[in-house]
């Protein structure tokens, strides 16, 4: 009887751990190349206002297509659902474009060793607006992932403070993305059924692409858009038109499945993987580019890095 009422059980535990991964990996393999052709467009075409535009236009584009063939279901939404989106759409929208605009003025591991930083964000944001409080190893914890991230920032060859400060930005911003987030996704749409994490992203990029599009005008374009777009084309070719649909797709995509993941587990075991994610970023970049980097400044990703792990265990 035992055997019976447990195998179920340990089947489906066993089934989930290897889904998790499987998005895992997906989302990992996903944003390496959204980081990479992000940074050939933007090296080109140094417009990120209007790359993080069309990434969110392309997304929306893509559910939209999806939903109308049905080749995946429409949510049934309502006022209030689109209320409580609201904020997650403003944090996604300054979290995204301050990202890309840091990657538009430093190299794209600094950008991301920068962004290892997530925790600490998630524990001072945690602890001084929400009031919550935690237990002193995880205080100690953001020792490594602050003085690591100093360190590197410190003796970053190529500084720039426009470039650190989008990374700053867009920490702050994406932890109230992710904490709104896991809220708004498992409340009760008008169907009575939450909102999807596929589903959810999709309508998170159409508020955020109806958010930035004035804003990316007022910024940069379209004049500064055209004479760019056609010194990109000169520079690169016809594959340059490619390299901005790659950035926009996988953008996208990697979105969609992190947030497939998110639905499925906690925002620590969110804000783990995504800094596990950065290590395969930071690496495939820095061959990819070949980023001049000094040993002291991969020490101190390195340490931030191990400081995010100690943390995810002081929180457990
Ligand atoms: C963006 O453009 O939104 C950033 O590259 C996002 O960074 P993240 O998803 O790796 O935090």
């Amino acid at each position: 009887l035992d055997i019976n009422i447990e195998l179920p059980t340990v089947q489906s535990e066993a089934a989930q751990k290897v889904k998790i991964g499987i998005y895992f990996a997906t989302w990992w393999a996903l944003n390496v190349v959204f980081n990479i052709y992000n940074k050939k467009v933007l090296n080109a075409f140094p417009y990120p206002w209007l790359t993080s535009t069309l990434s969110l236009a392309a997304g929306s584009f893509m559910m939209l297509v999806s939903w109308a063939t049905r080749v995946a279901d429409p949510p049934k939404t309502d006022l209030d659902f689109w209320k409580n989106l609201l904020p997650v759409a403003v944090a996604h929208t300054i979290g995204h474009v301050a990202a890309t605009v840091s990657m538009s003025k430093v190299a794209v591991s600094f950008t991301h060793i920068i962004k290892s930083g997530e925790p600490a964000f998630t524990v001072l944001v945690s602890r001084f607006l929400l009031g919550e409080t935690f237990p002193l190893p995880v205080y100690l914890s953001l020792l490594p992932i602050i003085g690591g991230c100093a360190l590197s920032a410190a003796t970053e060859l190529n500084f720039n403070m426009t470039g650190f400060m989008g990374a700053m930005i867009s920490n702050l911003a994406f932890v109230f993305r992710n904490i709104f987030s896991k809220k708004g996704m498992s409340g009760k749409s008008v169907s009575g059924k939450s909102v999807s994490g596929m589903n959810y992203y999709a309508c998170l990029s159409m508020l955020s692409l109806l958010l930035l599009t004035p804003f990316a005008i007022a910024v940069e374009g379209p004049q500064v858009w055209a004479v760019g777009w056609q010194n990109a084309l000169a520079q690169i070719g016809p594959n340059f038109v490619w390299w901005v649909a790659a950035q926009s797709i996988f953008y996208h995509l990697y979105n969609q499945v992190s947030y497939m993941s998110l639905d499925q587990i906690s925002p620590l075991t969110f804000s783990v993987g995504n800094t596990m994610k950065r290590i395969s970023v930071i690496v495939s970049s820095i061959i990819i580019f070949h980023t001049p980097i000094q040993p002291v400044n991969a020490l101190g990703a390195a340490i931030a890095i191990l400081g995010t792990f100690i943390y995810s265990q002081a929180k457990l």
